[in-house]
């Protein structure tokens, strides 16, 4: 190894997540429930020119250096200005390198899992420890620069992993591990059309202006959605919660953020034998996931015949 790709730091991971119950609703205080996605992403840090800070991320074609402006990098040179700032980094030289097993803008938390990436690569390397709730919280301020008003979910789960119910009310959040009797075994697909988070979000929020009894009703439906998938979830009933799976999505087409290349998605799978689907994170785009039951191979099979890309997780049988 030449000195110059010496890392200053261990690599740090951070999860992805899918939302299994309740996005949107999340925004306007209702719970939800989601799930980690393992070795989402890590990042390390790794000596750069003297004084020059770049952000790496390969397999997303981003390379950027401290105050240079790139159409496609904002998102991360937001980041980068404002971890900075934080951790008073300024002055140094490096790369922060970082390695996605996800892909961007498509629902599965992977601004989130930057950020918390790289806020435990940056606090190792400027030897502040941080807990877990100090990461989270920070990554919530970069969540912000990101989506205007996240709910917070994505970043909890990008530092927490495991199967959290989350609720926000106005500054307060809450956030509990559920635990599974039976672990659930999923099929992530992407639609092929990219999420744009903080438009979908904004798209409701002025959809809801206009009609709020409409939009609340949705929500509040949502929420029992997501109270009678919790017990499902704790009782291993997951043909409950494939069921419910659908039945959210349901509501997810009435909010209007659901589109034809999700609903071609949820349909082959459905044609298959799958239990159950829905569009996971913002949506408009992005993943869906799917409850594949026992027609897991003729699901996955299906999919990739049709060019669609997916990989399969299963949630609650961590360690
Ligand atoms: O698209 P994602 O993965 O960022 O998920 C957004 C989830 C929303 O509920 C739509 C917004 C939020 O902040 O919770």
């Amino acid at each position: 190894m030449s000195d110059n790709n010496k890392a200053l730091t261990r690599w740090h991971s951070a999860c992805g997540k899918v939302i299994l119950f309740g996005e949107h609703a999340v925004v306007y205080g209702v719970p939800a429930i989601a799930g980690g996605i393992q070795h989402a992403m890590r990042a390390r840090l790794v000596p750069s020119a003297p004084k020059e800070i770049r952000v790496s991320i390969p397999k997303w074609s981003v390379d950027v250096c401290q105050g240079e402006h790139r159409p496609g990098t904002e998102l991360f040179e937001a980041y980068l200005a404002f971890l900075l700032d934080k951790f008073q980094l300024s002055s140094r030289g490096f790369c922060l390198e970082l390695e996605p097993t996800i892909t961007h803008a498509s629902g599965l938390g992977a601004s989130a899992a930057v950020a918390v990436a790289s806020i435990r690569a940056l606090a190792d390397y400027a030897e502040r420890p941080l807990s877990d709730e100090d990461i989270n919280t920070l990554a919530f301020g970069c969540e912000k620069i990101a989506h205007g008003s996240p709910s917070g979910l994505d970043n909890t789960l990008a530092t927490f992993g495991g199967i959290q119910l989350y609720q926000r009310t106005g500054e307060q959040a809450q956030c509990s591990a559920l635990q599974l009797t039976k672990p659930l075994r999923l099929v992530v697909a992407l639609s092929g059309k990219q999420g744009f988070t903080a438009a979908t979000v904004e798209r409701v929020a002025m959809a809801r202006a206009a009609q709020p009894q409409k939009y609340d009703a949705i929500f509040e439906s949502i929420g029992n959605i997501t109270a009678r998938a919790g017990n499902a979830l704790r009782h291993g009933e997951l043909t409950e919660v494939a069921e419910l799976m659908t039945e959210n999505q349901m509501h997810l087409r009435a909010l209007g953020v659901s589109c034809d290349e999700i609903e071609h998605v949820i349909s082959l799978a459905m044609s298959q034998g799958a239990l159950g689907a829905k569009l996971t994170g913002s949506g408009d785009g992005g993943a869906v996931i799917i409850a594949p039951g026992t027609s897991e191979e003729k699901v996955l099979a299906t999919l990739r015949n049709a060019g669609v890309q997916c990989f399969t997780i299963t949630l609650g049988d961590e360690p």
